[in-house]
């Protein structure tokens, strides 16, 4: 089963700045060239489970519309969490591990999870789980801020697939993750 990381971060590695701020995320996004989605919508229609930290869910929730459809998302979260009425039944809860969540949805029949949320990511990826990043590299240093990954016990060795440019200045990488050491 394939786990994705599909993300954007600053040039110094920040996912979002201080509290969360995307300010700087949406600000650039504004300037993407119509039609330019540097092959997110692609990578979504491949996705069949969309997985969440309770912060990112919580700051989607913020955006008002629930961007996902019907697609099934698992947000996590060691809480109980009440959904608002407007979210879609397919958009459920779990405080699995990232191992027991996995052997679940491979089970199910799952082909291909996104992995969503630095925390969330980090605790997937020290336990092998990720199988390929795409990070979009936003062209500013934030200085502070949310980190993509916080810490990790053991290096982790990236395989190079594809690079490509957006005319506003996004350099997007793709990497497969091919040994922990
Ligand atoms: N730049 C981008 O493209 C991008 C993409 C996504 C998110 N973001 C930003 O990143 C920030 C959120 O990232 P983050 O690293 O702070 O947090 P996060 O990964 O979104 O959420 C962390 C929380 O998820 C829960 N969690 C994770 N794994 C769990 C597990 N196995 N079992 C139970 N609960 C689990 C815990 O919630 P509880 O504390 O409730 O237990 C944990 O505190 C937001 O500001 C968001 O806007 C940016």
């Amino acid at each position: 089963m394939r786990v994705s990381v599909f993300i954007a971060t600053s040039l110094d590695g920040f996912i979002a700045g201080m509290d969360g701020d995307l300010k700087w995320l949406n600000e650039a996004s504004a300037e993407v060239p119509e039609g330019d989605d540097l092959g997110y919508a692609e990578f979504m229609a491949s996705v069949d489970t969309l997985v969440m930290g309770r912060k990112t869910y919580e700051q989607v929730l913020s955006f008002g519309a629930w961007p996902y459809g019907d697609k099934p998302v698992i947000v996590l979260s060691h809480n109980p969490l009440v959904f608002p009425e407007y979210i879609p039944d397919t958009v459920s809860h779990s405080s699995e591990s990232p191992t027991d969540l996995y052997r679940r949805l491979a089970e199910a029949g799952s082909k291909h999870i996104y992995v969503d949320g630095g925390n969330t990511i980090q605790r997937f990826m020290a336990v092998g789980l990720i199988t390929d990043i795409t990070l979009t590299l936003v062209p500013v240093f934030l200085g502070s801020g949310i980190p993509l990954i916080h810490e990790l016990d053991q290096q982790i060795h990236l395989k190079h697939m594809q690079s490509r440019t957006s005319e506003n200045g996004f350099v997007q990488v793709r990497y497969e993750l091919i040994e922990s050491t």
